[in-house]
């Protein structure tokens, strides 16, 4: 058991095998917080944990509880207008205005597993690793509105999955106009937040700051979880490296408008929100209805980001992606986009392929451009069949050509998206999102398939499936290029509009739940013009996502970085591509942008028929070496060593290690040579300390201790004519002897 109930004190400890997380009922019925941190011994009760002084001039729950003022408390799920005046974690508004309520705990339900959620991506427990749900049940004394707020023990991977549900059980309309799926009140505030910002080709850069009284927050309003910021984050004390330290890792199994927000009150306390933006959303809690927050992740370690990372990645593979993809090793493709661009035909491509197969490349994937009639970005969204010019004996002879050759077969889709130059759009201009009223706001020329609308869900997955029966597809790459502008359904009356972003990803979901049902085998990827939706959402439908557009090896240092923080490497497409690079011109060796992106699951997006035999040369080896490396590269355990945003970030270094230490790599990646350098060593990580391992070709022996304290020598690079000695590449394998 790793629920303990005291059903006398209403006292519930919530154990993993290193954390503790304690709540309870407080004197005015509602639930408060006690604890989450390292583990502590079960007790009878936790007076200590609770305590709390009166202060002057503050609200006091009622003339019953003189002393108990809200403001002071650390709460579960707090509610707005009782005295607390930090955020409230929901608002509900009642049919006459008034927006105060007053939920008070009535009993609990606690089961063994935990069960996926209908329409939303989740969590679950289908290996029974021995996860317990723990449901406390809450009433709305004003409106009589239930409230049922759940939370999973994942014992192993210290794991906390909380999420709320409100139900409507009276014969009255109210409104939610926020709810959070989580909320953690810390008693202080000498927290770092990381956060992972960015932007397009520039995505989930790393920024550290400690707390500041006040609110701090990040969120999108963009319909998507965004480039600019990522729904995950991390509280660090100032201390906290990758190897020591403690933290709390939060995050959101959602794809739309999220805000995670950050209270630090006059108290030096801290109050986390984690939900779905409250901004542009209100939902209609109608008679007889419930809504179902998403559900958010919480974990901990006091032993360094790295364990974090390490443990949040385990926990995916095993309760949140798809259990055909989790532990399956990932094709290496060839994706034809910053080959050709949109220009290509049938026999082009099969020039590609035949060549990709040569190289031992396992997989071509057809990118943007097959449909409808597609040779620019300015039509045919929305036309997903054959482009005849571009494939005069249609796509299922195209597919077969390629799986002809043993290839495995992949094709790019937008769905959500539409061209008006279409003939969906000339058939139904209706199923734009946006009022008609309004001038609707183009980008990359496209519009948004209004997703709450079944008939458009079935449309999408009528069209999309059977493109992929008849092609056989092996993947498919879901891509969706613009954000949300003029948010609002034809379909959808007045009160209900604020409901429409929160519908337009649900309606996603549904797509991605009927086209992964009918095709089990097949994997996806998700993409948002690179990583604009890079979130746990999608990794329950796409066991992978496109990581950036940004394929330059020194840019991806960062992006791939930072997204290891929160991220494991099995889920980052990383692509080699030409040089000078087409998103920022730099040149590197196609060593280092291949030792970039063994990081992550391979792929090469250039024209290889322009390549010179001894580059064609080069990546066949590359690619044999990734075969034979390609479980320890997708699934080993990630250990960041330098940091891209450390100092002047000119070294950044990483690994992976086997699970049983047996072997391990790691990718030392320099940008600029300086003559005449300090000295250098690189640092091992995760190895054992006890083993004998060897690197590289020396057959000089190592502890494993060794590698990890005192490290390796690195020698100055050698200028070699004709090539810049700057953005260089060092793969070290580190093999056990013994
Ligand atoms: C987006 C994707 C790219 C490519 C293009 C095609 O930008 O991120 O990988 O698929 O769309 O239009």
């Amino acid at each position: 058991m790793t629920i303990k109930i005291n059903a006398q004190k209403n006292l519930f400890h919530l154990q993993t095998d290193h954390t503790s997380y304690i709540l309870t009922v407080m004197p005015n019925g509602e639930l408060g917080q006690l604890y989450y941190g390292d583990r502590l011994p079960v007790k009878e009760h936790y007076a200590n944990l609770a305590q709390r002084e009166e202060r002057g001039g503050m609200a006091t729950w009622n003339d019953g509880l003189p002393d108990f003022q809200p403001e002071m408390l650390k709460q579960e799920y707090a509610s707005l207008g009782k005295g607390d005046f930090r955020l409230p974690a929901f608002q509900l508004t009642q049919p006459n205005g008034s927006r105060t309520s007053e939920f008070a705990y009535q009993d609990y339900t606690l089961t063994a597993g935990k069960k996926r959620l209908a329409g939303l991506p989740a969590t679950f427990d289908d290996t029974h690793d021995d996860a317990e749900t723990l449901v406390c049940h809450l009433k709305d004394a004003i409106t009589g509105v239930r409230l049922d707020l759940a939370y999973t023990v994942f014992p192993h991977q210290d794991v906390l999955v909380r999420s709320a549900r409100f139900h409507n059980p009276t014969t009255t309309a109210v409104t939610l106009n926020a709810a959070a799926s989580l909320q953690l009140d810390l008693p202080d505030a000498d927290y770092d937040f990381l956060q992972f910002a960015g932007d397009w080709a520039r995505e989930r850069h790393l920024y550290r700051t400690h707390l500041r009284p006040g609110l701090q927050s990040i969120d999108s309003l963009r319909g998507a979880s965004s480039h600019q910021e990522n729904p995950f984050m991390i509280l660090a004390r100032p201390d906290t490296t990758d190897d020591q330290g403690s933290a709390f890792g939060l995050n959101l199994v959602y794809s739309g408008n999220f805000q995670d927000s950050v209270e630090v009150d006059q108290f030096a306390t801290s109050r986390v929100l984690v939900g779905i933006n409250p901004h542009e959303f209100g939902w209609q809690l109608a008679p007889g209805t419930d809504f179902q927050t998403p559900e958010a992740i919480l974990s901990y370690t006091d032993r360094g980001l790295n364990q974090l990372s390490q443990q949040l990645g385990v926990f995916y593979q095993a309760h949140l992606v798809n259990p055909t993809f989790a532990h399956q090793d990932r094709p290496i493709l060839i994706n034809n986009w910053e080959a050709t661009y949109f220009d290509f035909n049938e026999e082009k491509l099969m020039t590609i392929v035949q060549q990709a197969h040569d190289l031992g490349i396992e997989m071509f994937v057809l990118d943007d451009g097959w449909f409808g009639h597609r040779n620019d970005d300015t039509t045919s969204l929305g036309d997903w069949f054959v482009n005849q010019p571009k494939f005069p004996h249609g796509l299922t002879h195209f597919g077969d050509r390629v799986h002809a050759l043993g290839m495995q077969l992949g094709l790019w889709f937008e769905p959500e998206m539409i061209s008006q130059d279409s003939d969906l759009y000339r058939q139904h201009p209706d199923w734009v999102v946006g009022d008609p009223a309004a001038t609707l706001t183009p980008s990359r020329h496209q519009f948004v398939l209004d997703m709450t609308r079944p008939e458009v869900i079935d449309y999408l997955f009528g069209k999309i499936s059977s493109v992929i029966s008849a092609m056989h597809l092996d993947y498919v790459k879901w891509d969706m290029n613009r954000n949300l502008t003029e948010a609002f359904s034809r379909r959808l009356g007045a009160e209900q509009q604020l409901e429409f972003t929160h519908r337009y990803i649900l309606g996603v979901y549904q797509l991605y739940d009927r086209l992964t049902h009918a095709h089990p085998d097949v994997l996806f990827e998700s993409c948002a013009s690179g990583g604009g939706r890079f979130d746990l959402g999608m990794m329950y439908y796409a066991p992978q996502a496109w990581t950036s557009d940004d394929t330059d090896a020194v840019e991806r240092l960062k992006i791939q970085c930072g997204t290891s923080y929160g991220y494991p490497q099995a889920m980052m497409g990383a692509h080699v591509s030409a040089v000078p690079n087409d998103q920022n011109g730099r040149v590197t060796s196609l060593a280092t942008r291949g030792a970039v992106a063994f990081f992550g699951d391979l792929g090469y997006e250039l024209d290889i028929t322009q390549m010179t035999p001894a580059e064609l040369e080069q990546i066949k080896e590359q690619v044999a070496f990734y075969q034979e490396h390609r479980h320890l590269f997708q699934f080993g355990t990630f250990y960041r060593v330098d940091s891209p945003f450390a100092g002047d970030g000119n070294v950044t270094s990483w690994g992976v290690v086997a699970a049983d230490q047996g072997s391990a790599i790691f990718g030392r990646y320099q940008l600029l040579n300086h003559p005449n350098a300090p000295y250098q060593r690189q640092f091992f990580k995760g190895l054992d300390p006890q083993r004998t391992y060897t690197v590289n070709q020396d057959p000089e022996p190592f502890s494993g201790a060794e590698l990890m304290h005192a490290g390796l020598f690195v020698p100055t690079v050698k200028p070699q004519q004709g090539y810049s000695s700057d953005f260089s590449a060092q793969l070290f394998i580190v093999r056990a002897v013994q």
